[in-house]
């Protein structure tokens, strides 16, 4: 077995915490003290930490922040935390548990609620963790002994309690000697593939290409990729999945060149009470993140931009939905139910 190493995105100081700002990836590896309900508001709005899971946990720990700030007004610190980013539906979970601890705890001293919110938000930061070793498991069976692997955006330790989802998988094929290697895009608007995947793939020593987004079909085309795996910021009832925009793209040209397409996602990051992808809210974010690169202007000041952050992927398109409990084939909301275990709720 290959060794591993352990990155984490989000480290419990106490009663706050650091976290990697990956704004300032690949060039600087900085820690970034949150020790307020709005240094974490900030934090999550502006992208110093990403990614559905991370998202979650930062905002668990945001509302023990919040509560030990201001210890009266939980619905205000939930509202302040709800409203940094609309489409990952970790944070709204992360949340709503972190809210459910408070009502039962209130009645209980400041500090004895205070550290017991600590605790949960610990919990769902190590739950995830264990939820991505899981996924790893699961998926690395699905990867050839030999394969070309493109996965989109970043979804590795960077974006997750630990280990990561999609990149879990590809870490636990590593780990495990599968010879791979990894095509990595997103690399616009955000760059997300180029700047923190490569460089979680660069630590880790994975072999691995960043390409250009636009490459991706040309690549397929010429059999240079076996698989595609990326993570997920919501998947419906019915099996749609919002991802980095981008991934609907990548889902039909694995249709049409008939390659496996996985999205690899903790069982947090299901909202099984939208029923279909077009419900999903899909966040847009500034015009500058696609007039500016890197801090240079690369467009007309006077060109207006669309840039949604997320697109949908129909379940139609996805081979399997890997998650912590086991995969779900050729997923649809039948499979999903009986996943859950659950009768129709819609
Ligand atoms: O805008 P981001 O960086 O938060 O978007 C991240 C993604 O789209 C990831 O692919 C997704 O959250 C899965 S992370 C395990």
């Amino acid at each position: 077995m290959r060794k591993i190493k352990d990155l984490r995105a989000v480290e419990l100081k106490g009663d706050y915490i650091s976290v990697i700002n990956q704004l300032k990836l690949p060039h600087q590896l900085e820690y970034l003290d949150l020790k307020t309900l709005e240094d974490v508001e900030k934090a999550i709005k502006d992208m110093v930490v990403r990614g559905a899971p991370l998202i979650g946990i930062v905002a668990a720990y945001g509302f023990a922040i919040g509560i030990k700030q201001y210890p009266d007004k939980p619905e205000y610190v939930y509202e302040k935390l709800k409203n940094t980013r609309p489409t990952a539906v970790n944070l709204f979970w992360a949340l709503n548990r972190m809210m459910d601890k408070y009502n039962r705890l209130k009645d209980k001293d400041k500090e004895t609620l205070i550290a017991e919110l600590f605790k949960e938000a610990e919990r769902i930061e190590i739950g995830d963790y264990h939820a991505n070793k899981s996924i790893g498991g699961y998926g690395e069976v699905l990867i050839p002994k030999k394969a070309n692997i493109l996965t989109h955006c970043n979804t590795g330790a960077l974006a997750t309690g630990g280990w990561g989802t999609a990149l879990g998988v590809i870490r636990s094929a590593f780990e495990n000697e599968k010879d791979i290697t990894v095509f990595v895009d997103e690399t616009r608007p955000y760059l997300q593939g180029s700047r923190l995947t490569a460089w979680e793939l660069d630590y880790e020593g994975i072999p691995h290409y960043i390409i250009t987004d636009s490459s991706a079909g040309f690549l397929i085309s010429k059999k240079m990729i076996d698989v595609i795996i990326i993570g997920a910021d919501r998947i419906t009832l019915n099996g749609d999945v919002a991802n980095k925009i981008g991934s609907y793209t990548l889902s039909v040209l694995a249709k049409y060149h008939n390659i496996p397409f996985y999205v690899a996602a903790p069982t947090s990051t299901f909202d099984l009470n939208t029923l279909k992808g077009e419900d999903i809210p899909i966040e847009q974010r500034s015009e500058n993140e696609v007039k500016y690169c890197g801090g240079c202007k690369v467009a007309p000041e006077n060109s207006k931009v669309i840039n949604y952050s997320f697109d949908i992927v129909p379940a139609s398109n996805i081979t399997a939905i890997i998650t912590e409990k086991g995969i779900i084939q050729n997923p649809d909301k039948e499979k999903i139910l009986k996943f859950f275990n659950k009768r129709s709720l819609l």
